[in-house]
């Protein structure tokens, strides 16, 4: 029988805190899958600290190190080919990335956002919510294509917005269901149960 579970990478600018919940629930003895590898483009990246705590192999990729965005994501590939990556999940990585990665990884590359798209792509979701007076947001974890929080959508949680919300308010109670379905979608992934028709994700079961 082969026992070998799959390998991601972590894509991360900051805190790191879906990174911490992935983490977690990859370390039960069912689960299908392992983190190899964390990568951030963040030196100070709270999440790449954590992640040498727990072991894990860590790569800071500074991008003012390479002449364009295409160098960069070269050196990227690089890493996950030489962790022999299967899944690249980004949770808090603040860059767009382009074709040369995508092409490279059709597929295989997932994000989180913190609203129901394609409400509310881009930066400060939360706050877009609240301001557009939205009674109900989210978060959601897509396969990432070309734009902005754009590719297929393969869950989603929903959130009520409270009267009294804040933006932290909100945004706490959206990152505990973050934490929840981005596990859950990376276990699919690995059981094979995602199956991409169109731009719609049919989860089998
Ligand atoms: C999360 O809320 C994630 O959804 C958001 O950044 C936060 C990272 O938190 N990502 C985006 O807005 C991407 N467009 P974390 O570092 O604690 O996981």
């Amino acid at each position: 029988m082969n026992t070998r579970k799959g390998k991601i990478a972590v894509l991360l600018s900051g805190r790191g805190s879906n990174f911490e919940a992935i983490y977690k629930n990859s370390t039960s003895a069912d689960s299908p899958y392992e983190i190899a590898l964390v990568v951030s483009d963040k030196r100070k990246a709270k999440g790449l600290t954590t992640a040498d705590e727990f072991g894990i192999p860590t790569n800071f990729v500074r991008p003012r190190d390479f002449s364009s965005k295409t160098a960069y994501e070269k050196k990227l590939i690089e890493l996950f080919e030489k962790f022999k990556i299967d899944l690249i999940c980004l949770a808090g990585f603040m860059r767009i990335i382009s074709p040369t990665l995508i092409n490279k990884y059709p597929a295989r590359i997932i994000n989180i956002h913190p609203s129901l798209l394609p409400l509310f792509p881009g930066l400060e979701a939360q706050r877009q919510a609240l301001e557009a007076g939205a009674e109900v947001s989210g978060c959601t974890v897509h396969f990432v294509d070309e734009g902005v929080d754009s590719g297929p959508i393969i869950m989603q949680a929903r959130v009520r917005i409270e009267k009294d919300d804040s933006e932290e308010s909100l945004s706490t109670r959206i990152l505990s269901e973050e934490h929840r379905i981005y596990s859950e979608v990376i276990r699919l992934f690995f059981q094979n149960k995602l199956k991409i028709e169109g731009r719609r994700v049919k989860i089998l079961t």
